[in-house]
């Protein structure tokens, strides 16, 4: 048994369908080459140990955070997804885990996700077990379903499987394949809002407005099967096109906000192909796909517009152990 085991997992960004996912229908992600990391030792018998160095989550402005075995703390969902893992395996030691990650927080690129999939490589790595990537998906959620409510499951599964995803709940997930490279631009606002209540916000929308909802849905439809489709003839485009019309409908159902439409706008004057917010929306983070030799241009406008740029790539391998 190795004296640290480290997990390695990447942030997603989705290009089309968030919050239509949650009530079945399908999105599309991919995974990007930003991570957290997680490095898992051994703990005296029944210590669950969870401490964290710039995440960013002590509201305090502390640089690190500890926990012990506490199920309702800031990582309590993770205690619980540890717990639920040391019992599946008939584990009695203990673990101690450090966490790092240069995900920026509740900003819409799955970074609890990403969070709790590189604790499970870590630990998984650490004991010496094969854990397949489904059972590794089911683990994930006991976290997120506490985080979230009642998540897709898309975060993880394209933190898990790396590369682009189309996912529904009721279909799983299937890799694309992607022709050429997806040249992305990510512009956070620096606003952070909860995923959860965003879900609940969009949900209750829906909910009231079957009209909308109705109509949102079908040309949701459209768009994923036509996003298929431009990744695999790699017509970029095309798909920028495709996520416009997303960003219309997501602002439509009361997901995006003025930051968010701030960076959109900027980009798009910039040159890029196509522009929406990414995740739940609501503040955090927009994506732009540009052609490559606009990157530069989109990175300083969305700048100029008050937000922080990344310039990201695909991650094709998904978690791993390092
Ligand atoms: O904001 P994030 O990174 O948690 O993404 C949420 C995506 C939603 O579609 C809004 C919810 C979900 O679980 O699919």
């Amino acid at each position: 048994m190795p004296a640290r085991s480290v997990g390695l997992a990447p942030a997603k960004a989705i290009l089309v369908g968030e919050h239509f996912v949650v009530s079945g229908a399908m999105a599309i992600a991919i995974a990007i080459n930003l991570y957290a990391k997680a490095s898992a030792g051994l703990a005296p018998r029944g210590s669950i140990a969870i401490s964290a160095k710039g995440l960013g989550m002590c509201e305090d402005g502390a640089e690190s955070l500890r926990e012990s075995g506490s199920e309702s703390g800031p990582f309590g969902p993770l205690v619980s997804m540890v717990k639920a893992f040391l019992e599946r395996y008939g584990i009695e030691q203990g673990v101690d885990i450090r966490l790092s990650s240069e995900i920026p927080l509740s900003a819409g690129l799955g970074s609890s996700a990403a969070i709790a999939v590189s604790i499970l490589v870590a630990l998984s790595s650490l004991f010496g077990i094969r854990l397949e990537r489904e059972e590794m998906f089911e683990l994930a959620f006991v976290s997120e379903r506490i985080l979230h409510g009642n998540p897709s499951g898309i975060d993880h599964a394209t933190s898990i499987y790396g590369g682009a995803i189309a996912y529904s709940p009721s279909r799983g997930f299937r890799r694309l394949p992607v022709a050429g490279e997806i040249s992305l631009v990510v512009g956070d606002t620096l606003k952070r809002r909860s995923t959860k209540e965003q879900i609940l916000k969009v949900q209750d929308f829906l909910k009231r407005n079957p009209e909308i909802a109705r109509e949102a849905f079908e040309r949701i439809r459209e768009i994923s099967e036509g996003a298929i489709s431009c990744l695999e003839g790699g017509d970029m485009e095309g798909l920028g096109e495709l996520m416009n019309e997303n960003q219309a409908l997501l602002s439509k159902v009361g997901a995006s906000s003025e930051e968010l439409d701030r960076l959109i706008e900027a980009s798009i004057a910039a040159g890029a192909f196509g522009a929406k917010l990414t995740g739940a929306g609501g503040g955090g983070c927009m994506i732009a796909l540009g052609p490559p030799d606009a990157l530069g241009a989109i990175e300083e406008s969305i700048r100029r517009a008050g937000g922080t740029p990344y310039r990201v790539k695909m991650d094709d391998m998904g978690s791993r152990a390092c």
